[in-house]
């Protein structure tokens, strides 16, 4: 365990209690599950083991939908995970309401109690939907939609270590990576109002692939790779 690990321990246990996390953490488990919360934009959001950590890479989503989003706008979160992408949008914009979906009801509580922390939770609505059934939504215009979809490959999810602690079903994007976007592309594009957007965090080598989905605008994250996809309708 590095010293910055211990650090935040410290913050969080004392005793026994730190005697167990030491243990987790020497375990390889991720220092975000067992102090319970992560990093992310300008607050920490708690986590499950049903959430994915959030990554400081989403935060570039972040970053063009506040350029996007106007007072009064109503977006949507899909696959919201521990809500850090729209309650963050929530937070920095005026009188805006998001909707938030996610397959495991588990990762939506999680959201709602991070909505509630952060003082948004009137403007959210939550629903526990598998998006690729978009029933749920059909009677909806959105002036934005947001996702960070699983994007991964199915066989290239084993090889990674870094993921190995987190939900398979946040990370696994189909054969190809790319199930999700198709879906979003196809059935949520045409939820989104004239002359809004949707924007789609994508994985550093997927720019190609989803310029070949949609007619998009791909922005690179600070280290140079693609990370952020940008259909305007
Ligand atoms: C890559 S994680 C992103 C979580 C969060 N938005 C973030 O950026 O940290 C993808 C999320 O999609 C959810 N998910 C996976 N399949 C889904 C489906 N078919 N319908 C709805 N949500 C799904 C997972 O539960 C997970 O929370």
């Amino acid at each position: 365990m590095t010293n910055r690990e211990f650090d935040f321990l410290k913050e969080h246990f004392s005793g026994e209690e730190l005697e167990r996390a030491k243990e987790r953490v020497e375990n390889g488990e991720p220092l975000a599950y067992v102090i319970g919360e992560w990093y992310f934009w300008d607050q920490t959001f708690l986590l499950n083991e049903a959430c994915l950590i959030p990554r400081a890479d989403t935060e570039h989503l972040v970053e063009h939908g506040l350029k996007r989003l106007k007072k009064g706008y109503y977006f949507a979160d899909l696959c919201c995970g521990s809500g850090c992408i729209g309650i963050t949008l929530l937070k920095h914009t005026e009188n805006t309401k998001c909707l938030f979906a996610d397959i495991s009801q588990k990762a939506l509580d999680m959201a709602k109690l991070n909505a509630q922390r952060i003082g948004v939770l009137e403007r959210c609505e939550f629903v526990c939907a598998n998006i690729k059934d978009n029933s749920s939504f059909l009677n909806r215009q959105f002036d934005v939609i947001f996702s960070n979809p699983p994007y991964i490959p199915t066989n290239v999810i084993e090889t990674l270590e870094t993921v190995k602690h987190e939900p398979k079903i946040a990370l696994d994007g189909g054969e190809d990576g790319m199930d999700f976007y198709r879906l979003l592309i196809n059935d949520y594009l045409p939820l989104v109002k004239e002359g809004g957007s949707m924007l789609l965090e994508i994985g550093y080598d997927q720019k190609e692939a989803i310029e070949e989905l949609c007619q998009c605008s791909v922005y690179r994250d600070y280290g140079g790779n693609a990370r952020v996809a940008v259909i305007d309708k």
